[in-house]
């Protein structure tokens, strides 16, 4: 983006008055403030700076996939079992990425920087790497935000959190979600208002009238108005929907008449599914010709104001346990979220962090990356959603259970139709649920049971890890099921036995 426009753009609003007690109370580690004026000619004798020769790690190692432009990560696969010849063979055709001891003239990091103490927003190269991707894909609409590195969005919602919420605040969700983040609110006393779904995620109508009559039903007397909504835009967790880009501009516009600040929760975004020609054209995607590249415009890339706090995580992308992601946000939440990692993780680990620079920076660059996630990532999950619903269709009977196509993400919410089966109204459908689950595992075949997923409150006197005695929510008449795991053909056998399963507790 040329100078000129960044100049044209707001500056983000003042939020501060968003700040927890516990988020406007965190201040710059005086400690880490030292390491500003380690450049030069500045011999320091502060700090308390293991020396790096003290580091039993020589250099750092890895085979990746090549991302030339002569490949592909299509034609190189991931060998999978090393011990094969055909495997190995495969693995020949990687590249290999060094993160060498001591800085070199050709690599972006080293070891005896990547592992050191620094900053808590991460290390440079990998933290400009994450910005520059950001404002490619995202262009964002206002001048100060920025990008601190986290370890992964687990980590990043509970410092989202922790700045911007008190005990005994209330934040919306989703009416089904991700169940980490009820369990991330719970033990905070951070309660959560259920708005309602459809096809395309978050209704921003259900949300307006709660806000709008916020106040008006017995439990919302004397209650303080949310002023926090969380959100799962793309392949949401666990339902599988995506917002189209009106849903996104309505719920901005909801956020920005009502003052509040949308946590963009985003862990699926490159698990987008329309790739040329395999585009779909259901009412939700006609939109996206519009959009970055085929990639759907995030809420972060709508929002003028500085209220959206973007998680970005390399989970789903290049690995889980790399235990890297990033925050794209306002700068003040920056440097808030930048203290809270310096008194907790301080930053994410250094040789994930060395890794990466040195694979995204010196190896793959912007360019090679966005390849990666459009021909791999996004690639290898259409594949596997298309398998895992070509299967459903096969030897599942509609009129038991059904789904709607997801455009992302890794997940099939499959809805189960109770009042096809004969004891119908007759019993409660968490018990007919139940009797289902109970077939599903004696046929051997897995899947998360809705209730799981649901925004009511556990009852206390039952174990939750009891999967097979009990199914808390009579309203979650649904099972979620993955393509993201298992081979092709376990995929088409657990279906199989999904469908007997379903046909025998339809039959009693
Ligand atoms: C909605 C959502 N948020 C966050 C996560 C966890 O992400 P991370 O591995 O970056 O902590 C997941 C993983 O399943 C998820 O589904």
């Amino acid at each position: 983006m040329s100078p000129l426009v960044v100049q044209q753009l707001p500056m983000a609003k003042d939020f501060s008055s968003f700040l927890s007690k516990e988020g406007a109370a965190r201040k710059k580690s005086p400690l880490k403030g030292l390491l500003r004026f380690m450049q030069g000619d500045m011999i320091s004798l502060g700090g308390g700076l293991p020396h790096p020769s003290t580091f039993p790690f020589y250099s750092l190692t890895a085979e990746i996939k090549g991302m030339g432009p002569e490949q592909s990560p299509v034609t190189t696969p991931v060998p999978v079992d090393l011990t094969t010849p055909q495997e190995q063979q495969k693995a020949v055709r990687g590249e290999v990425v060094t993160v060498p001891h001591g800085p070199q003239a050709n690599k972006v990091e080293s070891l005896s920087t990547s592992l050191q103490y620094g900053i808590g927003t991460g290390i440079k190269a990998l933290r400009e790497f994450c910005k520059e991707h950001v404002a490619t894909m995202h262009a964002p609409k206002y001048q100060d935000w920025d990008v601190v590195l986290s370890a992964g969005n687990t980590d990043a919602f509970a410092k989202a959190i922790a700045m911007i919420c008190n005990r005994g605040d209330l934040i919306f969700v989703e009416e089904w979600t991700y169940p980490t983040a009820l369990e991330t609110l719970d033990p905070l006393g951070i309660g959560h208002v259920p708005v309602k779904m459809d096809g395309e995620g978050m209704s921003a109508v259900a949300l307006k009238e709660l806000l709008d009559n916020w106040g008006s039903t017995p439990d919302q007397g004397g209650v303080a108005k949310p002023r926090v909504a969380y959100l799962i835009p793309t392949g949401q967790n666990p339902t599988g929907a995506t917002m189209s880009i009106q849903r996104r501009k309505d719920i901005i516009r909801v956020a920005q008449e009502h003052d509040l600040i949308l946590i963009e929760d985003d862990p699926y975004y490159y698990l987008q599914f329309f790739i040329g020609e395999d585009q779909k054209q259901t009412e939700g995607q006609k939109d996206q010709d519009n959009s970055n590249n085929g990639w759907m415009p995030t809420l972060f890339s709508m929002d003028t104001d500085g209220r959206v706090i973007r998680l970005d995580t390399f989970s789903k992308t290049l690995a889980p346990g790399c235990r890297v992601g990033y925050m794209s946000m306002n700068a003040h939440f920056c440097n808030i979220i930048q203290y809270h990692n310096e008194v907790t993780i301080q930053q994410p680990s250094g040789f994930s962090q060395g890794l990466l620079a040195e694979m995204l920076v010196n190896h793959w660059g912007q360019e090679g990356y966005k390849r990666y996630l459009t021909e791999n990532v996004r690639t290898e999950y259409l594949y596997r959603s298309r398998h895992l619903q070509a299967a459903f269709k096969k030897h599942v009977n509609g009129k038991y259970a059904s789904f709607i196509e997801p455009s992302a993400g890794m997940f099939l919410w499959i809805k189960v139709h109770l009042e096809e089966h004969p004891r119908y109204g007759k019993v409660k459908d968490n018990v007919l649920m139940l009797e289902l689950f109970n077939k599903c595992v004696e046929y051997n075949v897995l899947m998360v049971p809705g209730w799981q997923f649901s925004c009511k409150p556990k009852p206390t006197d039952i174990d939750p890890s009891d999967l097979l005695g009990s199914w808390y929510d009579e309203a979650a008449t649904y099972m979620r099921a993955t393509f993201a795991y298992a081979t092709f053909d376990q995929m088409e056998e657990a279906i199989t036995r999904y469908g007997e399963a379903l046909k025998a507790v339809f039959a009693a």
